[in-house]
């Protein structure tokens, strides 16, 4: 059985028996126009085994290069990031779209996502991606930053997601309408919005897509930064 926790904004923990998985570890910027504190967590008190990245912007890269530098980490990401990490002196696993590793925790696959890409210092990061993991039997999918896009119809045909977080916020991604079309193209059982509120832009209302994504009959979890649930 794994814990998920949601830090706010993309940032999603993964704790299974043997390791701590971080996605998009986003918990503080020095960019002062980020006003909206989001993260429960203080980046002196991060600590994972590993890191994935759907793509290389500033509030999905987050904190990587400090949390993977003071733990050991190894950082799982698009092969222009991973090099990257790689100059920088973290550890790295590259990886790109469509392929699939088994990692001691289980199988990581990396999946389209219709976005943009690059480092917070300007370099070129490759394509965006989503994120398929297989570990305890369950099956957890991060879109990472994207649209709604038609071959999310594929990834619902060919695997069983137990949960999937999908962005909401509008704006830089999905709406909350395109959201709920796409837990529809996923068939998620459960899904959870994110990438919301963080910034003034993606302002959205998670009970509108709670009630929306209720009426196609699935679940809904309305997380707080912070909360857990359990798989
Ligand atoms: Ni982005
Ligand atoms: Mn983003």
């Amino acid at each position: 059985m794994s814990k998920i926790i949601y830090h706010g904004h993309s940032f999603v923990e993964i704790r299974t028996k043997d390791v701590v998985i971080y996605i998009d570890p986003f918990i503080e910027s020095n960019d002062t126009e980020i006003a909206i504190k989001h993260c429960d967590i203080e980046l002196k008190d991060a600590k994972c085994d590993y890191i994935i990245l759907t793509h290389g912007h500033a509030d999905h890269f987050g904190n990587t290069i400090e949390i993977a530098k003071g733990n050991d980490t190894t950082v799982i990401a698009m092969a222009e990031i991973a090099d990257y990490l790689y100059s920088k002196g973290v550890k790295s696993h590259a990886m790109n779209i469509g392929g699939a590793y088994n990692f001691p925790f289980g199988k990581v696959k990396l999946t389209l996502a219709h976005h943009s890409s690059s480092l917070p210092d300007g370099t070129y990061a490759g394509n965006p991606a989503g994120v398929l993991i297989y570990t305890d039997n369950k099956t957890i999918f991060h879109a990472g930053d994207t649209s709604l896009f038609y071959d999310m119809k594929l990834i619902g045909e060919t695997n069983k997601i137990d949960i999937a977080f999908l962005p909401i916020g509008d704006n830089f991604t999905m709406g909350i309408d395109d959201a709920v079309k796409a837990a529809e193209f996923l068939r998620a059982k459960t899904v959870v919005p994110v990438h919301y509120d963080t910034y003034e832009v993606i302002k959205a209302d998670p009970n509108e897509f709670k009630r929306k994504i209720e009426s196609i009959g699935k679940k809904c979890i309305v997380m707080k930064s912070g909360d857990s649930t359990e798989l």
